[in-house]
C-alpha cells in the first residue's frame, strides 16, 4: 500500500477564511496513514485558528508529514528541507513569521538528529503525539526548538479532533479511518515497528462514532487502515472478544456506508472471521490487499515473514473460495540480503500462481537499525534493479490482463469527482479502479452499473446502462 510520493494534502480551506488567519501549507509522503494523520493534523490545527492552503508560497507554517520506509524517501524530506531554509530566511527578512515541522516517520526514527542537520526546523513530533502539535508550535513561538517523539499515554485520537460536516464533505465520498496502528511483527527489514511502535488498537466505540460522522458527512466509502489492519481487536459490549472481521459487520450497519475497504494486512492475521465477512457482507469490496514480499520459503524466512509459500497461496486458496470474485494485490520486495537467482524465480512462481489485479514493488532497501541491514550478503544495485524489471513487467501484464478481463462486465462503480472533460466524472469500481463515467457533477456520491467498453493507461472506460422499460 505503501509508496513514497508526496502529495499536498491541504483539505478545503473553510469558508471563514479571516484575513489574519495563519495558513498551513502540509506535504503528505509515505501511506494512507500519513494522509489519514494530515487531515487530523489540519483539524486540530484549525482550533488554533490555522486554515489550509495549497500554496507553499503564501504559508506561515510548513509541516512536512514524512515517511522513513525506504532511503529515498527519508531523503527527500532532508532536500525538502533544504528549500524551505532558504524559504524562512527570506521571509524572516521581510519580519514574517514561517515556521517549519516535520512529523511522520522521520520524525519519530530521527528526531534530534533532525534539528542537527536541518538547523530551521522549528518542531518535530512523532506520529504519537499529534494531539501535543499546536502546543508544540506555541512553544517553538517563544524560541524552542521542539522535539516531541514519546509514546505518549494518553489516546491521541481522543484528543484529535473530527472535522465537522461541511469539512468531511469537501474532503469526498470516499475516507479513511485508521483502526490500528503499530506492529509487533519486526520483519527484518522494516522499519515501521521503530517508527510507529507497538500494536494499538482503537476501541470499537470510537471506530463505530467516527464513521457515522464521516457517513453524515456524505463519506459512502470507508477504507479502515492500520499497518497491520487485520491484527485490530477489542472488545464488544458485552466484554466479547472482537477481530477486524466483526468490525466490519458492524461498520456495515452504518447508515450510508455503502462500501467498505481494510488495508494493510499481514497474511497471519487473516482469522476465520474476516474471511467469512468477506463472504457474507456485500458492502466489503472484493479486494485485498495481501503483502506476501516473496515467493520464497528461504527468503520468507529470512524476512521473519513466519509463513511459507505454500501457506499463502492456501490462504489465497480459501479466500477465493469464500468469495469468488476478489481481486488481489500485493507488495514485493527485490534483492532481500542473500536472495539467490532461484529464490527470485519462486516469487514470479508465486505471482503466476496468485494473478494479481495490482501490485507495488521495490528493491530492498537498507535500513539502519533493522537486523537485515547485519545480514550477509547483500546484493547489488545491478541485480536489484534487473529483477526488479524482470518482476515489475510480469505484475503489470497481469494488471492489464485483469482489466481488460472487464471489458464487457456490468458493474457498479461510485462516482467520485470531476473528470477531465465535461460531462464526465471519475468513478471507483469494486476493484479500485478509476472508470470515466458520462455523469453530472450532481451524480457524485451515488453508486451506479455502467458497462466497461474498453480500458487506458491508468483507467477504464464505461458506457451508462439503459435501463429497459416495461
Ligand atoms: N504492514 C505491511 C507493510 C507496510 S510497509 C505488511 O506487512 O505488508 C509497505 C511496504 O513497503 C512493504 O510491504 C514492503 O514491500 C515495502 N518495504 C518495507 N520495508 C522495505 C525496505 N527496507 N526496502 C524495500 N521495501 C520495503
Ligand atoms: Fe513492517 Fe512487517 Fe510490520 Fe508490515 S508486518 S509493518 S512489513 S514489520
Ligand atoms: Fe512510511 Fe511510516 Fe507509512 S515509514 S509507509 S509513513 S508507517
Amino acid at each position: 500500500m505503501t509508496q513514497d510520493t508526496a502529495q499536498t494534502a491541504a483539505p478545503q480551506a473553510p469558508a471563514s477564511d479571516g484575513a489574519n488567519s495563519r495558513k498551513v501549507f502540509v506535504k503528505t509522503y509515505g501511506c494512507q496513514m500519513n494522509v489519514y494523520d494530515s487531515g487530523r493534523m489540519t483539524d486540530a490545527l484549525a482550533r488554533d485558528g490555522y486554515v489550509p492552503t495549497e500554496d507553499m508560497g503564501e504559508a506561515d507554517l510548513v509541516l512536512l508529514n514524512t515517511c522513513h520506509i525506504r532511503e529515498k524517501a527519508a531523503e527527500k524530506v532532508y532536500s525538502a528541507l533544504g528549500r524551505l531554509r532558504d524559504m524562512k530566511k527570506a521571509r524572516n527578512a521581510q519580519g514574517r513569521e514561517f515556521m517549519i515541522g516535520v512529523a511522520g516517520c522521520v520524525a519519530q526514527a530521527e528526531g534530534e538528529e533532525i534539528l542537527r542537520r536541518a538547523p530551521a526546523v522549528d518542531v518535530v513530533i512523532g506520529p504519537q503525539t499529534y494531539h501535543r502539535l499546536p502546543e508544540a508550535l506555541n512553544k517553538a513561538r517563544s524560541g524552542a526548538r521542539v522535539v516531541e517523539t514519546d509514546y505518549a499515554v494518553e489516546d491521541k485520537f481522543e484528543h484529535l479532533p473530527v472535522a465537522e460536516k461541511a469539512k468531511i464533505r469537501a474532503r469526498g465520498v470516499t475516507a479513511f479511518l485508521t483502526v490500528q496502528e503499530g506492529c509487533d511483527k519486526f520483519c527484518t527489514f522494516c522499519v515501521v515497528p521503530y517508527t510507529r511502535g507497538s500494536e494499538v488498537s482503537r476501541p470499537l466505540s470510537q471506530i463505530l462514532d467516527e464513521a457515522k460522522k464521516l457517513a453524515e458527512g456524505g463519506v459512502r466509502e470507508l477504507t479502515l487502515l492500520g499497518q497491520n489492519v487485520n491484527a485490530w481487536h477489542g472488545k464488544g459490549p458485552k466484554g466479547e472478544e472482537l477481530t477486524l472481521g466483526d468490525l466490519l459487520y458492524a461498520l456495515a450497519e452504518v447508515p450510508g456506508i455503502a462500501r467498505l475497504r481494510y488495508t494493510t494486512s499481514h497474511p497471519r492475521d487473516m482469522d476465520d472471521r474476516l474471511i467469512a465477512a468477506h463472504r457474507d457482507l456485500r458492502v466489503l469490496m472484493p479486494y485485498l490487499h495481501l503483502p506476501v514480499q516473496s515467493g520464497s520459503d528461504r527468503i520468507l524466512k529470512a524476512m521473519n515473514r513466519r509463513h511459507t509459500a505454500a501457506e499463502y497461496l492456501a490462504l489465497i486458496e480459501r479466500i477465493r473460495a469464500a468469495r469468488p470474485d476478489i481481486a488481489l494485490s500485493g507488495d514485493f520486495i527485490v534483492g532481500f540480503p542473500g536472495e539467490s537467482e532461484q529464490d527470485f524465480e519462486d516469487t514470479m512462481s508465486l505471482i503466476r500462481a496468485v494473478g494479481y489485479a495490482q501490485a507495488f514493488s521495490f528493491k530492498y532497501s537498507i535500513r539502519p537499525g533493522t537486523p537485515g541491514a547485519e545480514m550477509d550478503g547483500h546484493l547489488s544495485e545491478e541485480v536489484k534493479t534487473d529483477r526488479l524489471e524482470r518482476l515489475q513487467a510480469l505484475l503489470l501484464q497481469q494488471q492489464k490482463d485483469f482489466n481488460e478481463s472487464c471489458i464487457g462486465r456490468e458493474i457498479e462503480v461510485l462516482l467520485e469527482k470531476p473528470g477531465r472533460m465535461e460531462g464526465q466524472l471519475i468513478g471507483r469500481s469494486p476493484w479500485l479502479q478509476s472508470v470515466n463515467v458520462d455523469a453530472k457533477t450532481s451524480q457524485i456520491g451515488d453508486i451506479i452499473k455502467v458497462r466497461i467498453t474498453g480500458t487506458g493507461p491508468n483507467s477504464l472506460f464505461s458506457e451508462p446502462i439503459t435501463i429497459q422499460e416495461g
